[in-house]
């Protein structure tokens, strides 16, 4: 990738990584992703806002090749996607010192083994000018680590966000012109990493509101040249009420538990709720992160196995859990053969979520007439639970 000018001394580094397909060894990348840097040149000094994950450090190094010195590397971020090529632009520019918040200090000293005096730390709304160009750092903690803070650019109006405002979507693209590919990328990205920090991007959020922000550049995805747009969709998904939608995510073994699932979407279908039933052995995760950020209500369906829930479904459970969507109700469906302990067992994994639990229907062997009728009540207490509290 070639550096793409935003402003006049503003140009965007980095790599888009096509053909990556998973993060974290956790979280699929259905459209790839990107490390985006930045180079900001000002009269007197040269600052290089994040790095690229070290598989593509070639590409940063080449992007570099140009760039006779800089002055400070800023580290929004000490994951290793953004931070883990500092050591090796260190290496190439040794002049240059390493800005990041205080807590982010010991982080690139543990992770990335970058000398003490190497790293110079800022506190909140502490400036840097770079001669014509003012760096102001703004502490943003949690979105996602504790460390994070946002450079802004007083200047050009521009926020450098690091992963708050991302999206893991790779383009060739400078700004997000495709509204809704970016839109999608970005909901992922904000269900997988950011939703379980709800109340800090609020406070983040409320932080940078009074700001003029032309350009919002964050690490991953491309450049918010219009930023109402991702702040309406943030502020949508974080403020907003839960949705007239019931998650199911479900496995089954034999087809109990799917008749349940098939009788309980079609009963609430009927019934004017939009249903997503997700079957774990061929569900993205990231569909179903992002189904959870918008669901007033989930329910767990599941067969026995060992006794218990089924492992894919208890991956699901543990990872709704951590995710702490919005969602306000959670029931469970389920069959067993001869007995078990799904229900206590997933029941006792939801403590992260503020949520109402419908009682379960857990029946035996395939569904049977009274079974449905079950079904038909936990359909209803849905509907009625959602009218009371208002959800559209
Ligand atoms: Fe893109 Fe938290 O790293």
């Amino acid at each position: 990738m070639k550096p793409m000018k935003i402003k006049d001394g503003v140009v965007k580094l980095g790599a888009v990584h096509f053909e990556r397909r998973l993060f974290d060894s956790l979280i699929p990348l259905p459209a790839g992703t990107s490390y985006n840097a930045y180079l900001v040149e000002g009269s007197e000094k040269v600052a290089l806002i994040d790095t690229v994950d070290p598989m593509k450090l070639d590409v940063l190094m080449e992007q570099l090749n140009d760039v006779p010195k800089i002055d400070y590397v800023v580290s929004n971020h000490s994951e290793q996607d953004h931070s883990g090529s500092i050591p090796f632009v260190l290496e190439k520019y040794p002049e240059a010192k390493v800005i990041c918040t205080p807590k982010a200090k010991t982080f690139l000293m543990d992770l990335l083994h970058i000398p003490e005096d190497k790293i110079n730390t800022v506190e909140d709304n502490e400036r840097i000018s770079l001669g014509g160009k003012t760096l102001r750092f703004i502490h943003a903690p949690w979105v996602h680590w504790p460390e994070t803070m946002f450079t802004y650019l007083e200047e050009d109006s521009i926020i450098f966000t690091c992963d708050f405002l991302g999206s893991h979507l790779a383009t060739s693209e400078l700004f997000a012109e495709d509204e809704c590919l970016v839109y999608n990328s970005a909901k992922r990205y904000y269900a997988e990493i950011m939703m379980p920090f709800r109340n800090f991007i609020e406070k983040n959020l409320d932080k940078i509101k009074n700001l003029k922000i032309d350009y919002i550049a964050p690490s991953h995805g491309p450049v918010y040249n219009k930023p109402q747009f991702i702040f309406d969709a943030y502020n949508s998904w974080v403020y907003d009420d839960p949705k007239n939608i019931v998650v199911i995510p479900y496995i089954t073994m034999h087809g109990s538990v799917k008749a349940m699932v098939d009788y309980l979407t079609a009963v609430l279908s009927q019934k004017g709720v939009v249903v997503k039933p997700f079957d774990l052995t061929v569900t993205d995760l990231g569909e179903l992160a992002m189904s959870l950020v918008d669901a007033a209500t989930i329910v767990v369906g599941t067969p026995t196995v060992l006794a218990g829930a089924h492992p894919q479904v208890i991956y699901a459970t543990y990872l709704a859990n951590a995710l702490k969507p919005k969602t306000k109700f959670l029931s469970i469906i389920g069959s067993y053969s001869w007995g078990g302990k799904a229900v206590d067992q997933l029941s006792s994994m939801i403590t992260n979520l503020k949520v109402e639990v419908i009682p379960p229907v857990f029946i035996k062997g395939l569904p049977k007439e009274a079974d449905f009728k079950l079904l038909d009540e936990l359909a209803d207490t849905i509907v009625e639970k959602h009218k009371e509290t208002n959800i559209k």
